[in-house]
């Protein structure tokens, strides 16, 4: 049973395995297999505020989820080694307990709401934003949904990519051109010719912003995942703020909560 605070659920995860899969980028899975009715509740695009058992971090750290197995009760995460939290994070070894607020944000709701059989669909990532396309790539597929994954790294150090072929036509970028297209990942979608109804992306800020350009250009519907700063990640401290193009109904002006409202948004209702 998760223990509820202010309704959000506490979980404590054992870790099953860790490994570095490509410098300083962690893949984590844990054992959450005590949570079913949660893993069930579990949508792509949502995360995971990770805390470290150091009590000078108070905050925990938001990371997107990976990957689910719900028969298997477990959780994945992959993540770069930044600074102390996931510093510490890459100390876990296997039998390590780690406490975790899950899920968080609102994932790409929209799944549940429209027939994707034989839907086109992209699904971007950028650099750390990788990680909960996989999720997704997952949920399109087994939806019936035509996927290519358009993954985009500084250099040939493909980390994930291979975990994408069951599910998705993969395309590949890179900023130096050491593999797939040498240039942005809408550069690898304009010189492959693909075609598109839906697309969903995470990744850097400048990769949003062209995904959203693209996406206006073509006329299709683009949801983007924030991963921005966040501090509380549960909605309370507006430290995670975005511009938004309607006036919102929790704080009557022109913004949404990343981490409440999000982290997932139509391109079209947001600023970026
Ligand atoms: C919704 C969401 C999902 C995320 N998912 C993932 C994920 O799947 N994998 C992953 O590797 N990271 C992800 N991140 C980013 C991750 O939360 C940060 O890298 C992490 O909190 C850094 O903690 P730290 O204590 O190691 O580093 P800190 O010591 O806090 O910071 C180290 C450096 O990283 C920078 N940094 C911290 N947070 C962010 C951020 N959100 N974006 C950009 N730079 C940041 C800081 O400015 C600083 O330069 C996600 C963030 C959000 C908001
Ligand atoms: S991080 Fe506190 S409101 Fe989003």
């Amino acid at each position: 049973m998760s223990t509820n605070v202010n309704r959000k659920p506490i979980l404590f995860g054992k870790v099953v395995s860790q490994r570095e899969i490509s410098e300083d980028i962690y893949d984590l899975t844990l054992d959450i297999s005590g949570y079913a009715d949660l893993i069930q509740t579990i949508q792509p695009g949502q995360f995971a505020s990770l805390y470290t058992d150091d009590s000078s971090m108070l905050l925990p750290r938001p990371i997107s989820i990976c990957d689910i197995s719900k028969d298997e009760g477990l959780i994945r995460f992959v993540y770069r080694k930044v600074g102390g939290g996931t510093g510490l994070f890459s100390n876990l070894k296997p039998g390590d307990s780690l406490k975790m607020i899950a899920p968080l944000g609102n994932g790409y709701e929209v799944l549940d709401k429209i027939n994707l059989k034989d839907k086109n669909c992209l699904a971007i990532g950028g650099g750390i934003g990788i990680p909960p396309m996989l999720l997704l790539s997952k949920v399109l597929s087994q939806a019936e949904a035509n996927v290519t994954a358009v993954l985009g790294y500084r250099t040939d150090d493909l980390f994930l990519s291979e975990d994408f072929k069951p599910y998705a036509e993969l395309l590949i970028s890179t900023d130096d051109g050491k593999a797939g297209v040498k240039g942005t990942v809408i550069d690898a979608i304009t010189a492959s010719g693909v075609k598109a109804d839906m697309i969903f992306a995470c990744g850097p800020m400048p990769m949003l912003r062209g995904v959203k350009v693209y996406a206006e250009k073509e006329s299709i519907e683009a949801y983007v995942s924030l991963e921005e700063h966040m501090a509380c990640g549960i909605g309370a401290c507006l430290g995670c703020i975005c511009k938004t193009v309607e006036v919102d109904s929790h704080s009557h002006v022109k913004n949404a909560r990343i981490c409440k409202d999000g982290p997932v948004f139509n391109a079209k209702d947001i600023e970026i």
